[in-house]
């Protein structure tokens, strides 16, 4: 018998020797050969604070998501706690009255988001309080920094963002989040909070923050719609991917701990990117309009919600991101607790 005749050759496996439906008959071999699960602890759920008490109010383009006054948290953080979420993000919505062009209500050590940090400290303090650091809700004309004419300013509004962010950590913030996408912020507020004594406090970088029309319902939500203008001077290009490795190559250099993609969904090839050539956490943020497209189609009977928000957590997941910050956190851990 010669060799290639032996019944030991190797052959290329195909049809009808490969099925790849065998591992797919039933939930537990599907199961047993799952590649990406999405958990609880892998979120973090985003939350307005207003000025003001007893508030608890509606978000239109955002059902089921509310502006909280602080005295209201507990009733949140109650929820939270229950259901296992390990982290929030807090947004500040100022009064209006306290707006003006510094955006200076910002690094107020009593501010909303200051006092907010203080209130959940307080009721639980066991999950990571995370902060926005951006001027956007603070400034009379809606932009991220300082403004000259119609241009908004790098440098002079660095030292305004590490004001922010020290006085948050101050209050008690266990990380911060800068997502003004000014260049060189994660360098000024490393230094800053080292300064202040919070060196052991990381900074969770919106590294690859796109000009995104998908941001229209936080921005009704947190009052944060620019006067004039837009912030595509700062904000990526969403037709460009290498520079997103770029603006993560210098949060890395500058020293975040923790790098994130945003929005999320309509970005994945970023995220799937930014995993295969950096080694730090990394995070992926699943914005307000990704979320309100799932709830009007859910709303009108148009898709299966929850099964849409498993396949969208699932998805952003299998596409490398480690942590999700998404408003569907508290539905998906309390489906995740009936099944
Ligand atoms: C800026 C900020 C924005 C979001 C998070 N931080 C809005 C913007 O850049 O205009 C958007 C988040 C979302 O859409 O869910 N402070």
């Amino acid at each position: 018998m010669s060799l290639t005749d032996s019944p030991f050759r190797l052959m290329p496996a195909s049809f009808p020797t490969v099925r790849l439906r065998r591992l797919r008959q039933n939930a537990a071999l599907r199961s047993l050969v799952r590649e990406t699960e999405v958990a609880v602890q892998d979120l973090i759920y985003p939350v307005f604070v207003t000025d003001g008490q007893q508030i608890k109010q509606d978000i239109t383009a955002m059902p089921n998501q509310y502006r909280w006054s602080v005295d209201r948290l507990p009733e949140l953080m109650a929820d939270i706690t229950h259901l296992g979420i390990p982290a929030v993000l807090l947004f500040g919505v100022p009064d209006p009255s306290l707006k003006n062009e510094t955006g200076s209500a910002a690094w107020d050590d009593h501010g909303v988001v200051q006092e907010a940090v203080r209130a959940i400290k307080r009721v639980a303090p066991g999950v990571i309080v995370i902060t926005d650091v951006c001027l956007c809700e603070y400034t009379s004309h809606g932009h991220c920094g300082l403004v000259e004419g119609e241009r908004v300013l790098n440098d002079p509004t660095l030292e305004l963002l590490a004001r922010q962010a020290v006085s948050h950590v101050r209050a008690g913030a266990d990380m911060v989040a800068p997502s003004d996408m000014m260049d060189g912020r994660v360098a000024a507020i490393r230094r800053a909070l080292d300064q202040a004594g919070f060196a052991d406090t990381p900074i969770l970088a919106y590294s690859a923050k796109y000009a995104s029309s998908f941001y229209g319902p936080f921005r009704e939500a947190a009052g944060s719609v620019p006067k004039f203008g837009d912030r595509r001077s700062h904000q990526m290009d969403p037709a460009n991917a290498r520079e997103a490795l770029r603006e993560i190559e210098l949060d890395v250099l500058e020293g975040a701990d923790v790098i994130m993609v945003k929005p999320a969904l309509p970005y994945l090839d970023i995220v799937a990117k930014a995993r295969s050539r950096f080694d730090l956490p990394l995070g992926a943020y699943n914005v307000s309009g990704e979320y309100s497209m799932v709830k009007a189609a859910a709303a009108n009977g148009w898709i299966d919600e929850r099964r849409v928000v498993f396949e969208v957590l699932t998805a952003i997941k299998r596409a490398g991101a480690d942590l999700i910050i998404t408003y569907h956190a508290m539905d998906f851990a309390r489906w995740l607790a009936q099944t």
